[in-house]
């Protein structure tokens, strides 16, 4: 990998919707069209209409690996008022783009990306090419990059300024273990901190977890449009 790749996520759920939202209108078109009986007719049609879905479902998730992630990370770094000295944290930071694009913003600060690096949730996921990109972007002294489980941190209590994690959370599968990963955040944000989370998923769930962790929610909402493809971001803060 000789230049910058921030990879596409869920690669193969992206090329199976788009494969599954050509074949399955097709079917439906064919059922619909060869038959005379009422019900297939109505079958026909309902398959139409989900592989359409399927189909722009597969397309946007496509668009959102060459355009929408570059706009939804600069929409999530442009809620920052940047001093320059901060301590960023970003959960899941894959091939580094939220960690890299953090510490463009930094002058005496830190950038810390953490992740599992698993291979399914993002194209060529692995810690080697998260630091290449580091240095074609030419902001490898301010970053470190860790092998680290989100659910527990190696961090101490109250080190970092700000912390973000994009499309990360949700591979957690159990709710509990969701949960744990936002108390994490809780207990890591400084006090005056701020954390953005965002997701595929709407995001109240994680908004109900840092509350409980004693967190200040500002929002949760989605940004489809900023996006180009499902995502939803909460925003919280440590008082
Ligand atoms: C869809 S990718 C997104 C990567 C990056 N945030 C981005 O926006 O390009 C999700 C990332 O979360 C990581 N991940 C999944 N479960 C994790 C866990 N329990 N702890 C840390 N990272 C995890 C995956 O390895 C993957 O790199």
């Amino acid at each position: 990998m000789n230049k910058i790749n921030y990879g596409f996520d869920a690669p193969a759920i992206m090329r199976n919707l788009i494969i599954f939202g050509l074949i399955v209108p097709v079917i439906g078109f064919s059922i619909s069209y060869y038959t005379g009986n009422m019900i297939l007719n109505y079958i026909g049609i309902l398959l139409v209409v989900i592989g359409i879905i399927l189909l722009i479902l597969g397309i946007s998730m496509y668009i959102y690996g060459i355009k929408g992630k570059f706009r939804m990370r600069d929409f999530m770094l442009s809620k920052i008022a940047w001093k320059g000295n901060e301590n960023v944290l970003d959960i899941g930071t894959g091939l580094g783009i939220y960690m890299i694009g953090a510490a463009k913003h930094l002058t005496t600060g830190k950038s810390i990306g953490i992740d599992i690096w698993r291979a399914e949730d993002l194209s060529e996921n692995n810690i080697e090419n998260a630091y290449k990109n580091a240095d074609l972007e030419n902001v490898r002294e301010k970053v470190e990059i860790k092998n680290e489980d989100a659910r527990k941190l190696n961090f101490q209590d109250n080190s970092f300024d700000i912390i973000l994690s994009m499309y990360c959370i949700h591979n957690i599968e159990d709710k509990t273990e969701q949960e744990k990963a936002c108390f994490e955040i809780a207990r890591v944000l400084k006090p005056n901190g701020r954390a953005l989370i965002g997701d595929y998923i709407p995001t109240h769930d994680y908004a109900k977890y840092f509350e409980k962790a004693g967190l200040n929610v500002v929002s949760s909402k989605n940004y489809i449009s900023t996006a180009y493809t499902l995502m939803w971001m909460v925003e919280v803060t440590k008082i």
